[in-house]
């Protein structure tokens, strides 16, 4: 047979490829064999790999060094996780392995921030970078750890009024450091111009003057910005980028303290095997930039944050289904059925159109047809219908009787969970699946096991008061 799911696969792209092989007609991710997790714990589930978060920070770590090293870069690198993107504490602990700092959004993160602290994970030379809207329970809690005893915790004021909650509540003898954020300038296409986020920055010099410089409690350190479409290699990405980085030289000039650029995430990470980014292109640019910008100024390079929330652990997760049903709705159009749900265990797909890594776990040597991929739910929208690289979705043609089709959608490890809320209600009560973890035991051997249940009927009806 040469129409084989195989042959589509290699007709289309380089594989096998870092992640992704096939033995014996069953995919590997890994190395992992993904049909013995299956055998052993029944679809659907959720897997996270952990080792991966430790590759992705080193490559990141190595990659910054080595630009820094290249252009002769007078500054540091500091690789921070971004809380957001996955709080669980096998996740924050993986990544703490490895020397990150941490990037907070909400006052809960710094209960956990405590905990891990608690804990040993973490000293109080960690750095902290506190960002978003604050509410009055955030910036306490930021001041709290202040007061403890934190020595490199940043709140990153967004807003101008943000610093009077730290003047009230910071009862500390050393200076406190500060950043701000920049409100960034969106991409034409977006639905407004300037970011909510961050102040504007064209009041930033003058509140800088009015609010910090000379302020025997505080000193200002950091200059945060962020771009919500990530770190892209094009004009848009950037002149922003461009610009920031001149506000940083102008501010240098009169804010001596100031030493540190924070660039955020957005790193992007694999989508399809059809995947190009060139990471160390785009680091050295960021890195050569940054110091010819300083240059023309006269000021000398900051040291440089990054915070990556996508780029940390969305390449660790995957979620595994069945197919359990096949329909033909009309002479064109057939609807592989799987045993759970699109909105509620990838709410990305539904919510924002994101395409994630789809392939199939078995029967890469039977031949393929177009199909579409239908949820649970009776929601019209839970399907998944096309894929970052084409717009269809082809998939192994099933047998009547055998094994079923099992299907992987890959680098699921960001947001999903944090979004369509870890247990909890779902829509028309489709459980969270299982979710299943593979890491390394205390003598280094790689070992799996589950870290929770399918989400049964009683944890529900509870909440809805039954
Ligand atoms: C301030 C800030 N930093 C970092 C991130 C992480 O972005 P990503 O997951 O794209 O790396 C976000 C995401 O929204 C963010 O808002």
């Amino acid at each position: 047979m040469n129409n084989t799911y195989t042959d589509l696969v290699k007709q289309t792209f380089e594989f096998p490829q870092e992640g992704f092989d096939v033995k014996d007609n069953y995919l590997e991710f890994n190395g992992l064999d993904i049909k013995a997790l299956i055998d052993k714990y029944g679809t659907p589930f959720k897997l996270t790999y952990l080792p991966k978060i430790g590759m992705q920070i080193n490559k990141a770590k190595k990659m910054f060094h080595d630009a820094i090293k290249k252009n002769r870069y007078d500054g540091k690198y500091y690789y921070c996780y971004c809380t957001k993107s996955s709080h669980f504490s096998f996740i924050m602990e993986e990544t703490l392995k490895h020397g990150v700092h941490i990037e907070t959004s909400f006052a809960y993160d710094i209960d956990i921030v405590n905990k891990l602290y608690e804990k040993k994970k973490i000293s109080k030379e960690t750095f902290v970078l506190c960002n978003g809207f604050k509410t009055k329970a955030y910036t306490r809690a930021i001041a709290r750890l202040i007061n403890s005893g934190f020595k490199n915790v940043i709140p990153v004021l967004d807003n101008k009024e943000e610093l009077e909650d730290y003047k009230r509540n910071i009862r500390i003898k050393d200076k406190v450091k500060l950043g701000i954020r920049v409100a960034a300038e969106e991409e034409p296409s977006f639905d407004f111009y300037t970011s909510r986020l961050g102040v504007p920055p064209r009041d930033i010099l003058e509140y800088y003057v009015d609010k910090i410089k000379g302020n025997e409690k505080f000193e200002l350190k950091m200059l945060h910005f962020f771009m919500n479409k990530g770190i892209k290699d094009d004009i848009f990405y950037w002149s922003q980028f461009n610009r920031v980085i001149n506000l940083y030289c102008q501010l240098k000039k009169i804010c001596p303290e100031l030493d540190s650029i924070n660039i955020g995430g957005g790193f992007p990470i694999k989508h399809s095997l059809g995947f190009d980014y060139d990471y160390n292109y785009i680091v050295n640019e960021i890195v050569a930039n940054i110091k010819s910008t300083c240059k023309k100024n006269k000021v000398p390079v900051p040291d440089i944050y990054t915070e990556f929330g996508s780029f940390t652990v969305g390449e660790s997760g995957a979620v595994i289904y069945s197919v359990v049903g096949e329909k033909m709705q009309n002479d064109r159009e057939s609807w592989y059925m799987i045993d759970s749900s699109f909105i509620t265990t990838l709410p990305d797909t539904w919510g924002i159109g994101e395409k994630f890594l789809m392939l199939p776990i078995n029967k890469w040597d039977q031949e393929y047809q177009e199909v579409h991929l239908g949820g649970l739910t009776c929601d019209g929208y839970d399907f998944y219908t096309s894929e970052e690289h084409i717009n269809a979705v082809f998939l192994p043609k099933q047998q009547p009787s055998g094994e079923p089709l099992y299907i992987g959608f890959f680098h699921t490890g960001a947001y999903q969970d944090q979004l369509s809320g870890y247990g909890g209600i779902k829509h028309c009560l489709i459980p969270s699946p299982k979710h299943v973890i593979v890491g390394y035991d205390k003598n280094g051997q790689l070992k799996d096991w589950l870290y929770a249940k399918e989400q049964t009927s009683q944890s529900m009806l509870k909440i809805l008061g039954y």
